[in-house]
């Protein structure tokens, strides 16, 4: 249902594109605009504009385009009105009618009896935790220091020995077994069912809505079984999405500012034992491309934390690189001198020790370069001249000066490079031509633009005359049987009735006019009249002369199209001597009318 147009107009007034867009994205300043690398496609450059004046943005890759309401919708997936009540958010506008609008959770039907059945089975890990024989799994979590309350808030629970058992009350509980098996606690290989975690102490696997989707396993003690046995991949469970601890981190992390990433729940429970409860922890795996959509839409500092054996190293330096190649800020906690993770720092040198640990960051930079002093023979001149190289790219993107001498300083301490001569190099490699011109973007990724046929191109400029004008829209009304391009038709059809409501002809207003519409296209219409808007290559003055030497212009392209037309449909099935004949006729009269 469209809704109040004048609250809409409302929430704009007080909002920001680029206030919003940088709520999510790091922005950059080009000239008038901005710019950003696009989320709605795999982003390289900064395709993305950002237009204050217009408050509009558009990725001249992807053609995704819209106001701020259209952003937030489109990044976060949401409803129009939950977006229009997120802008208000980001912007601080407080209205009292935005208080009537819910999310509206979209239930999915598959989910419903997977999630109760994990329910009621994490209920039942939590209840045998505290039976006689769950003392075994209560004094190994002693033993760790996980306490009542924590055990509680992360509802860690025991799984009993005897795994049929466990499945006979899921099935009197009203769970069916192909439910049982579906969330991937037992499978009937063996013709009855049983509980694949039997005899382990439970850690429940929360989604980023604290609903329990899976588990990890520990064995009690140091057996030759594998350490953890976590859920298989189910409907609900993918290990290499999940966060752990997202659900808390989220709120948590917007308090603190920051948010540490662990590699194990462990880790997640040493930090809130020390009162640190913006963090997150992968399950063993490699950062993916959720994980860094979960940590972007926290927007907050990621502080890496990863073991600092020497492939934790590698990983970190791996994920801190991805990070910031989407456009995160990261800081690294210096393990370079630890091989014990936060849990073991914690139970052998205290919570002080732990605590400086988390608080001892460094740039990711500077991570990078110890990490090659550290594990790269710097004797030769070639050794040297090869962590240069490898150097570039990561100091080309470096924005701010003094950081970069900072840096070029100490690569040259430590290659005995003088800064100078590392300077040139970055200079050379800086030359390689970088276009983000913006006329350039457009033809370097329309190329087909550059042959826009006289027709589209004239319908195009009338098009872009219409957007700011009524008299060209009236224009159109009165003197053009319509556009022959389908798009820019409906749009003129759109403005026709548009200019009819509206006493005067906003841009903003117009798209988010187009937003708050249930028309079926207007994603199509809102990225066109975007990328109408941003175009700057058309004539200032919209005056008489002009609107008539488009109508000329489009009504010959069309008569010509329409008599080739004609002349196709003509030829169709006719004979070689026929068809000559009737070419030979058509010829005949366009030669006429010319004279
Ligand atoms: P670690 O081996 O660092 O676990 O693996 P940890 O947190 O220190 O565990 P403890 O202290 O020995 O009990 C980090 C993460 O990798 C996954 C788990 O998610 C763990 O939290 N992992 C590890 C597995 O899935 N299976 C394993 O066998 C081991
Ligand atoms: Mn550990």
């Amino acid at each position: 249902m469209a809704f109040d147009e004048s609250l809409i107009n409302d929430v704009l007034k007080h909002a920001d594109i680029v206030k919003v867009v940088s709520a999510y994205l790091p922005v950059i300043r080009k000239g008038k605009d901005y710019l950003a690398k696009c989320p709605f496609h795999d982003d390289t450059n900064p395709s993305m504009h950002i237009s204050p004046e217009l408050q509009i943005f558009k990725c001249f890759v992807c053609g995704t385009s819209g106001n701020a309401i259209g952003f937030v919708r489109k990044y976060e997936k949401l409803s129009f009105r939950e977006a229009v009540k997120k802008v208000a958010e980001i912007c601080d506008y407080h209205d009292p009618r935005l208080e009537d609008i819910h999310e509206t959770k979209v239930v999915d039907p598959k989910r419903v009896p997977l999630v109760k059945c994990l329910h009621d089975l994490t209920v039942y890990y939590q209840y045998a935790l505290n039976s006689p024989e769950g003392k075994a799994g209560l004094d190994y979590f002693n033993n760790r220091h996980l306490d009542a309350d924590l055990r509680s808030k992360f509802r860690l629970g025991y799984a009993f020995k005897d795994g049929k058992a466990t499945c006979r009350f899921l099935e009197e509980k009203g769970h069916s077994l192909k439910t049982i098996e579906d969330v991937g606690i037992a499978s009937s290989n063996s013709g009855t069912y049983s509980d694949r975690n039997a005899g382990r102490v439970i850690f429940p696997i929360m989604d980023a809505n604290g609903e329990v989707v899976g588990y990890s396993a520990r064995r009690l003690g140091n057996g030759p079984e594998a350490k953890y046995v976590n859920s298989p991949e189910t409907y609900l469970f993918h290990k290499s999405n999940i966060l752990y601890n997202y659900n808390n981190a989220k709120e948590k992390a917007r308090i603190a500012g920051y948010v540490y990433v662990l590699e194990g729940f462990m880790d997640v429970y040493a930090l809130y034992r020390i009162g640190v409860e913006s963090c997150v922890a992968t399950m063993g795996t490699a950062l993916t491309a959720e994980h860094i959509r979960l940590l972007r839409s926290l927007n907050v500092e990621i502080r890496l934390c990863l073991d600092g054996d020497l492939p934790g190293q590698k990983a970190t330096m791996e994920i801190a690189n991805n990070l910031v190649n989407n456009g995160l800020s990261v800081r690294i906690v210096d393990n370079q001198n630890s091989t014990k993770d936060p849990d073991e720092i914690l139970n052998e040198d205290g919570a002080v020790a732990l605590n400086a640990y988390l608080n001892k960051l460094i740039s990711r930079v500077d991570f990078i370069l110890n990490y090659y002093k550290n594990t790269n023979p710097l004797q030769t001149t070639e050794q040297k001249t090869q962590l240069i190289q490898e150097f570039i790219p990561v100091l080309l993107a470096i924005r701010s000066q003094i950081e970069l001498d900072s840096y070029i300083n100490k690569l040259a301490n430590i290659t005995g490079f003088a800064p100078e001569a590392i300077r040139n190099i970055l200079k050379t490699a800086r030359k390689k031509p970088q276009n983000t011109d913006f006329r350039d973007m457009i033809r370097e990724y329309h190329p087909e633009r550059k042959v826009l046929r006289r027709l589209e191109f004239a319908e195009r400029e009338l098009l872009y005359q219409m957007l700011q004008n009524r008299e060209a829209v009236a224009f159109y009304e009165q003197k053009i049987g319509g556009f022959y391009d389908e798009t820019y038709r409906i749009i003129a059809n759109y403005l026709i009735e548009y200019a009819k409501e509206q006493k005067d002809f906003v841009p903003v207003d117009l798209i988010s006019s187009l937003e708050n519409s249930d028309l079926p296209e207007k994603d199509e219409l809102i990225n066109k009249i975007s990328e109408l808007y941003l175009e700057r290559n058309h004539p200032d003055i919209c005056n008489e002369e002009l609107l008539n030497n488009l109508q000329q212009v489009i009504d010959t392209e069309k008569e010509k199209i329409f008599e080739s037309d004609t002349l196709n449909q003509s030829l169709e099935g006719k004979d070689p001597m026929e068809q000559a004949r009737i070419v030979a006729d058509y010829n005949r009269r366009r030669l006429r009318k010319k004279h």
